[in-house]
This record gives structure tokens, sequence and C-alpha cells, in this order.
């Protein structure tokens, strides 16, 4: 059980708020200072200033004598990048043990981590590490700080079940509620009680913690001041605003919404006699190459101002210095998944209030800010949801069942979860696994595909699509489509520019669809010697590639390891898609009506579909596809098609489909 703040013991002074039950640290916010920022001091100095900093003994003091400490405090106090030095300083990372710190996003990850090596005055990957899917960096015999997603950390348990080289693990973001930490959050818990020793600490931005401190058992209250909700109720021509100096952050939904921002931004920039002419504009979002985030956080030029684009990344698990102005447009894209129609899709979706309020609070760190929101005072008042609903709630639980499965838990609906998965997810997760063959009837893994699926630190459709590959004999070609499958997007964002895209895609596009495009696209990158300009000459993300070939390696290493055949089937396509509806079959759809843009229907559920406008088969209209993913704003598009044969789908799964004249349907 969690514990916390006694009152009666010994405590460090005026820092904890307590009630009859035990404690939980606030932090209160950062005073807003008037002076230019942080530019000129010491990063030690800077350490200092942080309002954890005054929090530090009573940390530590928390640490050393509870298993759990539950930590609250606004974005940007210091939690992050201070607590871990603090254990590391009072030696939590002696004697080979080492501190970690979770995150539920990659780039928060790579982003601390510097910034934390960076204040330590060391080398990243030495004493200060990180560890994302498919990039560690770390030193196993010297790093003592080490950073991960909180997916990593799941996965190490596979191998390390009571993670017994940590002492104190540190849950950040947990606020979020992502699928993966609210999972963790579970699992630690067990591992909790077979390692007394072990220190938890659950940091958070918000008072979400609610849940968190009733799971782990303890009362608490809320002193930090709620933001200010002066809310103008439309802003025209935001950016050519004439407010003093600052930089601006905007949050819009996704990547697609931010590229397409930022070109339209970047041309208006370009014309001296506009307001925005001073204006440098950057993109943030989690697919961003390391050159593009580091412009983001480098401080901005004199006589500019900095307008960052981003996704709710920098809501916050980021911090931006100099930020003094923040345009909310109210939206983020969150992953919604139906379990009738098994359709698990990135929605625009109106955000809470809490995010509204974390947002706003992004404004006038240091010196007063202020917060355009673009939606009316009214919708904020009487229409937003106060709070957001956990990623737990409403995705897909195919991956976390297999994951729990793989770490021997069997009974997972009985399973301490942090809030209930709905029922109906969790049976259709285990329907998905067994129709895969990855579980058994029994709902256990199979031998060998369900332990090598568990393995492989992908969606199990696709790892399940790699093992068929091997089958089929088309592995070399299949590790390559599941890793340019596994980065965001390998094309330089051409919105607006539909034509010269279409015309870039046809120099690689295959008739299959894109899986084999991409085939395509990878060998004229080898090809080229792997050069950047030749990317740029088609269009490519170089960066996006580089990582291509990283994972590609990864995964190969993977698959020798399991003791798989790497074997090529050279051009032969109907190979090749067969393996990729091995792990897809029920994505399936055929044309429903023929158009400009054909409407498609699943076959599994009868959905209304369309192919995305990124795809190559787009405005093809094949009679049938497979897709691997959905992404819907005002419909719902595939993205990543390719035109199969019906007949494949009987071969591939005929436990899952039955021929019904004139059409397939699901059993
Ligand atoms: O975790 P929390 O939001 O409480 O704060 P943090 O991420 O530890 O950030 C504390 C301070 O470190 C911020 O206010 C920034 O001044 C600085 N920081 C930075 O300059 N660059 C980073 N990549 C991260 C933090
Ligand atoms: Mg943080």
């Amino acid at each position: 059980m969690a514990q916390f703040w006694r009152p009666g013991s010994e405590r460090p002074r005026a820092t904890l708020v307590d009630d009859e039950e035990g404690g939980v640290l606030f932090v209160s916010a950062p005073p807003p200072s008037s002076s230019s920022g942080f530019g000129h001091s010491s990063l030690e100095r800077q350490r200092q200033r942080l309002p954890v900093f005054k929090y530090r003994d009573a940390i530590l003091y928390l640490v050393e004598n509870h298993a759990t400490t539950i930590i609250v405090g606004e974005t940007g106090s210091g939690k992050t990048t201070q607590i871990p030095q603090y254990l590391k300083e009072a030696g939590w990372a002696e004697g080979g043990r080492v501190v970690a710190c979770t995150q539920p996003r990659r780039l928060a990850v790579q982003s601390v981590a510097s910034r934390v090596a960076e204040e330590m005055g060391v080398k990243i990957g030495e004493e200060v590490g990180y560890t994302i899917r498919f990039e560690d960096q770390t030193n196993p015999s010297v790093t003592v700080i080490k950073f991960l997603t909180d997916g990593v950390l799941i996965r190490e348990m596979m191998d390390d079940p009571l993670l017994t080289k940590y002492s104190v693990i540190m849950v950040d973001e947990a606020h979020e509620r992502s699928l993966s930490t609210d999972m963790l959050l579970g699992l630690l818990k067990k591992i909790q009680r077979r390692r007394p020793e072990l220190r938890i600490i659950i940091s958070s931005a918000t008072i979400e913690a609610k849940s968190m401190s009733t799971f782990f058992q303890a009362r608490k209250k809320d002193l930090r001041h709620a933001a200010e909700d002066s809310v103008p109720s439309h802003l025209p021509a935001v950016l050519s605003v004439e407010e003093p100096a600052g930089d601006i952050l905007v949050f819009l939904t996704g990547q697609d919404d931010i590229d397409a921002a930022v070109k339209l931004l970047r041309e208006d920039t370009q014309d001296d006699r506009r307001r925005t002419s001073g204006l440098l504009v950057l993109p943030l979002y989690s697919g961003l190459s390391r050159v593009d985030q580091d412009l983001v956080f480098a401080p901005t030029p004199k006589g500019k101002r900095k307008v960052v684009i981003s996704t709710n990344i920098a809501e916050t698990s980021l911090t931006l210095e100099g930020v003094v102005y923040v345009v909310d447009s109210g939206f983020s894209k969150q992953r919604f998944y139906n379990p009738i129609s098994d359709i698990e899709s990135l929605v625009v979706t109106p955000i809470s209030k809490a995010s509204a309020r974390q947002r706003a609070g992004r404004a006038g760190r240091i010196q007063p800010g202020k917060c355009f929101r673009l939606y009316t005072e009214e919708y904020f008042l009487k229409e937003m949801p106060t709070e957001g609903i956990p990623e737990m709630q409403r995705s897909n639980l195919v991956s976390c069942v297999i994951q729990l499965k793989a770490l021997g838990i069997d009974n997972i609906l009985g399973f301490d979860w942090l809030a209930s998965p709905p029922p109906e997810a969790m049976v259709r997760a285990l329907e998905v696994l067994y129709s895969l063959g990855i579980l058994d009837e029994d709902a256990k893994l199979t031998s060998p595909i369900g332990y090598q699926v568990a393995e492989i630190p992908l969606d199990p459709m696709i790892s399940k699509m790699i093992l068929s590959a091997c089958n089929f004999g088309c592995s070399e070609e299949i590790i390559t489509i599941a890793a340019v499958l596994s980065v965001q997007s390998i094309w330089v964002s051409m919105w607006g520019a539909q034509k010269e895209f279409d015309e870039v895609k046809l120099r690689f596009a295959a008739a299959e669809g894109d899986h084999v495009t991409y085939l395509n696209v990878y060998k004229g990158f080898l090809n080229s010697g792997k050069s950047s300009q030749w990317c740029y000459k088609n269009y490519l993300n170089y960066q996006a590639m580089k990582k291509v070939v990283d994972v590609r390696e990864q995964l190969s290493r993977l698959l020798r390891r399991l003791g798989l055949a790497l074997k090529s089937c050279e051009k032969d396509t109907q190979i090749l898609r067969k393996a990729i509806i091995a792990g897809f079959f029920a994505n399936s759809c055929h044309l429903e009506e023929y158009s400009h843009n054909g409407l498609y229907k699943t076959v599994r559920s009868s959905e209304e579909v369309y192919i995305h406008p990124s795809s190559v088969l787009f405005r093809v209209n094949p009679k049938w596809v497979v897709y691997h993913s959905l992404v819907s704003t005002n419909k719902h598009y595939m993205r990543n098609v390719i035109a199969i044969d019906p007949s494949w789908l009987i071969e591939a799964a005929p436990h899952f489909y039955q021929v019904r004249t004139p059409n397939l349907a699901p059993c």
C-alpha cells in the first residue's frame, strides 16, 4: 500500500500539505517575474530558481520514508528535470542502482534527457541516458539516471519482472492517463508487494491525480490556484496581434494540420509588408526530427517572435521558455476505439476544461501572458467536459492484453486497473488475438507464435505479419514495410500541393498499393547511397528514412535472435500481400460506390470508409483493399492501403470469414 506524509512525525518546514489521512506534495505555481527570463544566469542558478527546488528536502524525505510519493506541480515547476537529479545527489543511484523516470511520449523522453545531461554537464547516453522504442541511448555500466517511455519499461519487465536494477521509478505525467501509464501503475503496485524497498514517485501536473491517490489509498487537497479564465471569444488574425514581445504557442490537433498551418504562415511571413514578417514559425509534434526539435527549444533570435505550432505534446510534457501567448484551438486528436465495429481511429475531439487550463497555463511563465481561446466563453463554461477520458477506456486493448499475458498475468479482468477498461473492448481484444492465433482457446499465449509476437515491440498485427512473412519467405521485404509503418511518415509534408505530391509518388508508385510502394522508396534510398539530396529531390523526409534503415536493422537482429529466417521473395508481390493479410485480414474493405474517391465498406462492420489522399491508391478505386490504420475527421480515411484478392482473406483466416454470395462476411 502506498504511504503518504504522516502528521506528527518530524517533517521539513513549510513544504507539505497534509490532512488526517496522509500527505501529498503540491508544488505551487512559479511566480511570474518581470525579468527577461533565465537567459544569462548559469544552469545551476536556473535550477535553484525552479519552484520544486524549495521542496527538495521534502521530496527526499518522503521518498526515503514512503514506498509511494505523489507529487503534483504545475508544468515547468521542475518535476521531471530536477527530481531524478535530487535522487541521484541523495545517493539513490549508488551501488549499481538506477533512477528511472518514465514519460508517455517519446519526444519528451529525448528532450528532458538532453536537458538533464546538459545540467549535469555530461554526455547523453552516459550517466544520463534514455531509451525509447528502437533507440537505446544508455550505457548499462555508467547510466544512473534513465528516462524512458512507460511502454519501454513495461517491456523491460519481460526480462526482469521485478525491475531489480531500479531503486526509484518516477512515473511522470501520470495525469495524462495514457494506456501504458495506467498499465504500468497496476504492474508497479504488484512489484511493490515483492520489493518493499522499491520507491515509486507518481508525478502529475493536474488534480487528475485524484484517482491515482485513491488507487494508492490516500487523500489530498489541491492548493494550487486555477488558471484565470479570461476568454476573448474570438481571435481574428491571431498572429498579427500587436502585443508586446514574447513567443506564441499555438495548439492545433495533429501533424497534418500543423504542417498546413506552418506552410501557410511561412508564406505569409515572407511578405515584408505583413505584420507577420517578424515571425519564426516552427512545428512541434512527436514525429519531428532531432534537427527540427532543436529549433523549437533554441532561444528566439533577437527581433523575432517565435511561433510554435504544436499538438497537445506542449500541454504538459514539454516546457518552452519564452512563451508569453497561447492560442488554443480547443481541439486535440485522440484515439477512440469502438469495440462493436472493432474500429480504432484518431479523431479530432474537443479538449477538456482541465486541458484548456493547462494550455492557458503555458502562457506567461516568465512574465504576465495571455491565452487566446478560439471558442466562446459560454462553450467553455457550459459544454466543455471537465476531464478527459483515460486512454484505457477508449483504446483497442490488443497490445495491452498481450503484454499482460506475456508477463504471466492470466486473469486480465481481475487485474488491478486504475480505471477498468470496458468489458466489450477486453472481449474484443481476446477475440482478435485468438483469431490471429496468438492466444489459444484457454486465452493462453500460443507457442511459438504468441510468445514470439509478444517479443516484437510492435503492434501485434504487424508482428503477426512479420512472423507470417518468415513462413512465406518474404521477411526481408516485410521488415522494411514494418519499419516504414513504424515511423510517422516518410514523405515531406505536401499539404496544399496534391498535384506535385501525386507526381512524386508516381516515381515510386506500385499498383498493389502503399506497402509495395515503400519497398521501391527504400530501394531507391539505398541505391542513392542514403543520400539526403536524393530525399530532398523526391520529397522524402531524410531523417525518417534514416530511422527506417535503423529500425529495419533492429528488426532483422530480433528475427535472427528468435531463430527466424530472413528471406527475400524478389518481386512476388502476391506473397507479400498474403503476408500482410495474415496480420491485417480484419481490416478488409470492398468498394461500394465507384466515384472520384470511391466509398468503401469494412467487411467487419459495414462502416463507411475512404482511401486517404496520401495513399498511392487514392482515386484508383481497387475493388478489394486491406488497410493499416484509420484516421477520422468528418469521414473515416484508410491510411496505407493495398489492393487484394478477396479469396486471400479466406485463405488467411478461414475461422474469421465465411463466403456469402455475393460478398464476404465475417463469421
Ligand atoms: O516537469 P515539469 O513540467 O515540472 O518541469 P521540467 O520539465 O522539469 O522543466 C523545468 C524547467 O527546465 C523549465 O521551466 C525550463 O526552464 C527548463 N527546461 C528546458 O529549458 N529545456 C528542456 N528540454 C526541459 C526543461
Ligand atoms: Mg514534466
